[in-house]
């Protein structure tokens, strides 16, 4: 099984109840998950594999550690996944950005791919998913099933808010991937929204509804 991590540093946590608050606006939303983003791209790269490097400073030459192993692909999930590239890239800014296009049909609650478009060498690369929201674990599902289809080996998914549901049925349908969260809720509503949750994060982040 996978790793599941609940990323509960207290920046990250802070953050988080900001945009909790329903009257939390568009600008702050955006900025608080961006700068958790950020925190969180931190805490997922800690076990980056590390490599020594010969380096001369203006004293002497010295043996040093620098990152190694493989390149790194975000793969924000369309379209509240977007609002978490910017803040990852800022601490990864080599990696390359994959997209997997998906929503929730309202009614059925079931996951539409519309779109996907990865690096070429994406079986080569560590992927970082991201999408703020793990509700029933439809679309985090789809967008595995999607990478794993295109060669995709090395695969961790980042979120802001889980439910328990959706990390059941995720770690059910591919055990291998790993999982981290900044939070993991009650659950869900009848209408599939995570309680308490935060609300519909695509529509908080573009101002859209
Ligand atoms: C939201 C969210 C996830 C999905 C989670 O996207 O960003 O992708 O729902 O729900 P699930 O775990 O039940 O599949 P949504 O479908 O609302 O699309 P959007 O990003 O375009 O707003
Ligand atoms: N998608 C969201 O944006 N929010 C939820 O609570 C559930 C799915």
């Amino acid at each position: 099984m996978g790793k599941f991590e609940v990323l509960d540093h207290p920046l990250i946590q802070h953050k988080l109840t900001i945009i909790r608050d329903k009257h939390c606006g568009t600008k702050v939303f955006r900025e608080m998950v961006n700068e958790i983003s950020n925190l969180m791209a931190y805490e997922v790269s800690r076990d980056m594999p590390l490599e020594d490097v010969t380096i001369e400073t203006p004293i002497q030459v010295t043996k040093q550690k620098q990152i190694s192993g493989k390149k790194v692909a975000i793969v924000p999930i369309l379209r509240a996944g977007l609002g978490m590239v910017d803040g990852m890239l800022e601490m990864i800014p080599a990696a390359r950005v994959g997209h997997i296009g998906m929503y929730r049909d309202e009614k059925t609650l079931k996951p539409v791919e519309y779109f996907v478009k990865l690096p070429s060498d994406i079986s080569e690369r560590q992927i970082f998913v991201v999408d703020p929201m793990l509700a029933t674990g439809g679309s985090a599902i789809m967008a595995v099933d999607a990478l794993k289809k295109r060669g995709a080996k090395d695969i961790r998914l980042c979120f802001l808010v889980a439910a328990p549901e959706g990390v059941k049925a995720l770690q059910e349908a591919h055990p291998d991937v790993d999982i981290f969260t900044a939070a993991l809720d009650d659950g869900l509503n009848e209408d599939g929204y995570i309680v308490p949750g935060l609300g519909d994060a695509g529509d908080r982040l573009f101002g859209t509804k």
